[in-house]
């Protein structure tokens, strides 16, 4: 198949790996990519977001499917215009999309479909916010209602900072005040046509940027997966109460979401409820989520965007565990500093059950620089968790990036 990934983070690089791992002769091309994904498959610097020219490339190239990896692409709606040309599109239209984009049309939706949520009030001015704040009490939780690139959400024991953000926040837009939830957080990756949903393996995300879940909120620092601690039925109860209820409440509203559903998901003393819809593959998660799928994932993406997903069997995974580990630079999240060189990833690569995506990398004379924040992401699958976080931080020991930082958690409470 002629495939067009879009996108350039870790995420679209596990994507293609995941392709290309399928053997199937796939003909796979990147825009805009990275320097790991132009290592793999052939690249063009094309404006993701731009519908138009996403859509003749589509065409004058023969791609058969284009798959959207970032949230920017599809907020932007370069779906509905791949769609409106009927070329096959794996990704929501800028209307479905905003599952994402709006926290408030994702309440809105979630109150609709009875889907288990926290509380929240939505506040265009800043009185209204700090009523909130000390209706709902500490530890305060306040969110900017649209997309913030991960830097939206602020989760703190102290009011003047929870009021400050708020404040920030309310130049852009309304923000969201919500209650506080407790407990361990999943993420789980549906695909959905439209009206049928097929459920990946669940993932956990360390999303404070150090150790001990410590520093501010990052797009996420590591991951694991499987969750040996979930219960049997976890995944078949959030396709009941969470997935399907909202996939239904869309298609009603004449917003069929047809992609891939995030559902972010806390399971709290009362039950599972739901933080965060995306509309897309998360990242790290997909690191360790895609590694782990024996069913070709092309032939997932394409029935998904053909609305013929109901028809095949849910897809199989394999017993091995995955565990990826992201490298950032010096000043991630708030002021990363970038241009430095990235040094011994053939060295890293060589260690047993481990692949590196790259996110933020490019080639300078012949070496790979870092171009941003989230670097890279070191993967390790093993027969368990033990053996593939040993094999992810000796990888990592290989890796040379001045100021750089990782954890040293990640999946450290599933490898006992
Ligand atoms: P979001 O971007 O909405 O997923 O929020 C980012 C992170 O903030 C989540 O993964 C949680 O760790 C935390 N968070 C968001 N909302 C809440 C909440 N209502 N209660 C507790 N933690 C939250
Ligand atoms: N890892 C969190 C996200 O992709 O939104």
């Amino acid at each position: 198949m002629r495939i067009l990934v879009l996108g350039s983070g870790a995420r679209e690089h596990a994507i293609i790996t995941s392709l290309l791992s399928e053997d199937a002769g796939h003909h796979i091309t990147a825009a805009p990519g990275n320097a790991g994904i132009a290592a793999n498959v052939e690249v063009v610097a094309l404006d993701p977001t731009n519908g138009s020219i996403v859509r003749d490339y589509a065409r004058d190239n023969g791609i058969e499917l284009v798959v959207i990896g970032p949230e920017a692409p599809l907020v932007a709606g370069v779906a509905d215009k791949l769609r409106a040309a009927d070329i096959p599109v794996f990704g929501p239209t800028k209307a479905a999309a905003a599952i994402e984009g709006s926290k408030t049309f994702a309440k809105r939706i979630m109150d609709a479909a009875g889907v288990p949520t926290g509380r929240a009030t939505r506040a265009g001015s800043i009185d209204a916010a700090v009523t909130a704040i000390d209706e709902y009490g500490a530890p305060y939780v306040v969110k900017a209602d649209g997309l913030a690139a991960g830097k939206g959400v602020l989760v703190t024991p102290d009011r003047s900072a929870a009021i400050e953000h708020a404040t920030y926040w309310l130049h852009h837009g309304d923000v969201l005040v919500e209650e506080f939830l407790a407990g361990q957080e999943v993420s789980l990756f549906l695909l959905s046509d439209g009206e049928s949903v097929v459920p990946l393996e669940p993932a956990q995300d360390y999303k404070r940027a150090y150790d001990r879940d410590e520093g501010p909120n990052t797009g996420g620092m590591g991951a694991y997966s499987p969750l040996p601690w979930l219960g049997d039925d976890f995944v078949d109860d959030v396709i009941a109460q969470v997935a399907l209820p909202t996939i239904r409440q869309m298609a009603s509203e004449g917003t069929p979401f047809v992609g891939l559903l995030y559902c972010g998901l806390i399971i709290t003393k009362q039950g599972t409820r739901v933080i965060e819809f995306n509309a897309r593959f998360g990242d790290p998660e997909t690191q360790v989520v895609l590694p782990r799928l024996v069913t070709p994932l092309s032939g997932l993406l394409f029935a998904a965007a053909t609305g013929t997903l109901g028809r095949l069997p849910y897809p199989r995974f394999s017993s091995d565990v995955a565990v990826t580990v992201v490298l950032a630079s010096e000043g991630y999240p708030e002021a990363p500093v970038t241009g430095r060189e990235v040094t011994g990833l053939d060295e890293a690569n060589a260690v047993e059950g481990v692949h590196i995506t790259h996110a933020a990398t490019a080639v300078l004379d012949g070496k790979y620089i870092a171009t941003g924040g989230r670097v890279l992401s070191v993967v390790a699958t093993g027969r368990d968790f033990a053996t593939a976080r040993d094999r992810a931080y000796r990888a990592l020991g290989h890796i040379g990036l001045e100021g750089s930082h990782y954890r040293t958690d990640i999946a450290e409470r599933v490898a006992e």
